[in-house]
């Protein structure tokens, strides 16, 4: 009777039918301490593999600088000078933080925070056609030609305009010796640009170089229907920038970015001394002015700089403008994994995490390269970290870096914040009111998220009655589920960072029939489902400090009384050996790094 009430009242509820598994986020941002001995052991691991890398003789004339920072601090560096320089300009011979080198796309991170800034300043807007502000294109004829006025800052930003790639770089005229050889055919250089690779890099390209050379290309596609990578869109964005502040590119980059974050090494133009220049041999990039296509890569940097923007950017991204988070996607590029962001490359992948564990973890980075030049930063906002890798030598050492880097740190990472999590909210509460029948009991591991393991609410035990009905809908009623918490990342006190608010979701567990089913993965997300007395049935708010945990729709107050055992209470038995791989197990530590400071973390505002 009872449970036909209740699928009778759900079931008039717009619940999904689809399978959401493993939430993402599945924890609250830590906030790692500066000096914190927690992952060290990880960093020490990077160390030997990077140096049994560093020590091959393919990167004798290679030097990189690598960089790991949290919120608020930097947490590890590791720097690594070539064995062979250049004997008539060797350049920097002792890399460290401050070591310069080019950081090409990168660039493009910048031209688009310079124009979320003129966005939020109200001085243009991200939707407006790029033909508003470059007035070559006001009155362009778009038959067969590129539709300016279709095109927004927006879509341009986030790889989506559909224009073609470049002028004046990556044509094999001027790459191949003799174009021929390769079965190109004889042709001569008429109408070619005469700039920059056109011309040895001796002159950079000009505004009417550009513009005149744009008039009379054609897209590849439609604007908004499919990404591709264009150097074009931030050499144009560079351009509105000029229009809109009035201000030369560099010249607002260092006054809005540079400056404020205090980047002292960063800048558009090649630093006075070679004395901090990691020139590797062989390389002739460093002294290229890029003039018109600076805007899309010809900031130099020191990995010491680049981990200050990363942290504004890891505190700010959802604060930058009205409407933009600037950490999501706007497109997606090939395949399941690959997304294009404003103009983040976004990685999410289910497989770092190990055997068992298929919660997706997100990777928002940005890579560049100009010859001998080759970077990558990586933002991994769930976990509050962010990573420079700048490499002076062989390309083929950044896809290596990245891999050892971020496999070993997110694996480390998660267990030390399970281990946290563990300590801080698992174990049994009841209700502060005595004569209230009201308790609850909490479990944790990296694969299960913080789950609700029982619920007894008024001498009722809810996972027999609501729980269960929730999880029946639109499933099978037989099939395995959990109750597992997500963080909405907000406080009920959000001045003192305090009340922490989460939502409970009923979340299927993988079956075999899944593995096997292809719709299974399709899922729209739902963390609000229903209210009791217009209250969330959902929300749990954890008073940390306290020991104290409340459900207001279920108008109770529960606090602390037993620790978790580490072993998921009863009823669990998934939590043992499904922890990440490859990672050996540290000595338990008391809780430190999530404990909250008055510096908040708080990215939707600033
Ligand atoms: C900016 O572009 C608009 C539209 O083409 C033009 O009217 C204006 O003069 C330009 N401003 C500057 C400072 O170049
Ligand atoms: C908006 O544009 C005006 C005029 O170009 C400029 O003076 C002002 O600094 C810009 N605002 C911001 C926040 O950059
Ligand atoms: C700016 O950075 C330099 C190092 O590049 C440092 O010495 C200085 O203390 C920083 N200034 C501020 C205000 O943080
Ligand atoms: C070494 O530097 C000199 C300039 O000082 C340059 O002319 C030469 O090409 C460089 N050689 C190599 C192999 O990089
Ligand atoms: C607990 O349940 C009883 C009925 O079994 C009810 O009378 C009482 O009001 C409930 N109290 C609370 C606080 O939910
Ligand atoms: C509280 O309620 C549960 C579920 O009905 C019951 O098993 C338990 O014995 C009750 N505890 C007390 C102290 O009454
Ligand atoms: C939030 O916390 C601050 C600092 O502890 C306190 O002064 C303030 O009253 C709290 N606000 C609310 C709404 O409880």
């Amino acid at each position: 009777m009872l449970h036909n009430a209740l699928l009778i009242g759900l079931s008039t509820l717009s619940f999904t039918s689809a399978k959401c598994f493993d939430p993402s986020p599945a924890f609250p941002v830590p906030l790692w301490e500066h000096g914190s001995k927690d992952l060290k052991p990880a960093f020490d691991r990077i160390v030997t593999k990077l140096q049994t890398l560093a020590a091959k003789e393919k990167y004798d004339t290679s030097s990189f600088s690598i960089e790991v920072t949290s919120n608020t601090d930097t947490l590890w560096t590791h720097f690594h000078t070539a064995r062979e320089h250049n004997a008539t300009r060797p350049g920097d011979t002792h890399v460290d933080g401050e070591s310069v080198y080019r950081i090409a796309s990168i660039t493009k991170t910048f031209t688009t925070l310079g124009i979320l800034y003129q966005h939020a300043a109200g001085n243009l807007s991200l939707d407006y056609p790029v033909s508003a502000y470059i007035a070559d294109f006001a009155d362009s004829d778009s038959s067969g030609r590129i539709p300016w006025k279709d095109i927004t800052l927006r879509i341009m930003a986030s790889q989506l305009s559909g224009i073609p790639r470049e002028m004046g770089q990556a044509d094999l005229i001027n790459e191949l010796p003799d174009p021929t050889q390769v079965g190109l055919p004889p042709v001569g250089r008429e109408g070619l640009p005469e700039c920059y690779e056109y011309d040895h890099h001796s002159r950079p390209c000009t505004k009417t170089e550009l513009l005149d050379n744009l008039k009379k290309k054609a897209p590849l596609f439609a604007p908004n229907q499919r990404s591709t990578y264009s150097n074009l869109n931030f050499e144009l964005l560079g351009l509105v920038l000029e229009n809109v502040t009035g201000l030369d590119y560099s010249e607002y980059m260092h006054q809005s970015i540079f400056s404020p974050l205090n980047m002292t090494s960063t800048s558009l133009h090649k630093p006075s001394s070679d004395a901090h220049a990691v020139l590797p041999v062989g390389q002739f990039f460093w002294d290229v002015d890029e003039g018109i296509h600076s805007p899309t890569g010809a900031i130099y940097s020191s990995s010491s700089d680049m981990s200050k923007y990363l942290r504004y950017i890891l505190t700010h991204y959802n604060a930058l403008a009205t409407g933009v988070n600037w950490m999501m996607p706007a497109s997606w590029s090939e395949g399941m994994n690959s997304f294009y962001g404003m103009p983040w490359e976004i990685f999410r992948t289910d497989k770092i995490l190990g055997k068992g564990n298929k919660r997706p973890v997100t990777f928002v980075t940005k890579a560049g390269g100009v010859p001998d030049y080759f970077s990558r930063i990586t933002l991994m906002p769930e976990y509050g970290l962010g990573l420079t890798i700048f490499i002076g030598g062989a390309n083929s050492l950044l896809n290596e870096i990245q891999e050892i880097v971020t496999v070993e740190l997110i694996r480390a990472a998660e267990i030390i914040i399970w281990r946290d999590i563990e300590a801080t909210y698992t174990g049994t509460y009841t209700s502060t009111n005595p004569t209230l029948n009201s308790s609850l009991t909490l479990s944790s591991s990296a694969s299960t998220g913080l789950v609700l393991k029982t619920f007894i609410s008024n001498a009722t035990d809810v996972f027999t009655t609501l729980l269960a009905e929730y999880a029946g809908v639109g499933h099978n009623d037989d099939a395995p589920w959990r109750a597992q918490f997500t963080p909405t990342l907000l406080y009920k006190n959000e001045t003192a960072q305090q009340g922490e608010i989460w939502r409970l979701l009923v979340v299927p567990e993988r079956t075999k029939e899944d593995e096997e089913s292809v719709w299974a993965e399709f899922c729209n997300t739902d963390v609000d489902p229903a209210s009791y007395a217009a209250l969330p049935i959902n929300e749990f708010v954890f008073w940390r400090g306290e020991g104290v945990v409340e459900a207001p729709a279920w108008r109770v107050r529960m606090k602390k009384v037993a620790d978790g055992d580490g072993r998921g209470g009863e009823g669990g038995g998934q939590e043992d050996g499904d922890d990440v791989l490859g990672v050996d197990q540290q000595p338990q530590r008391t809780l430190s790094w999530l404990k909250r400071s008055l510096q908040p973390f708080s990215p939707w505002r600033l």
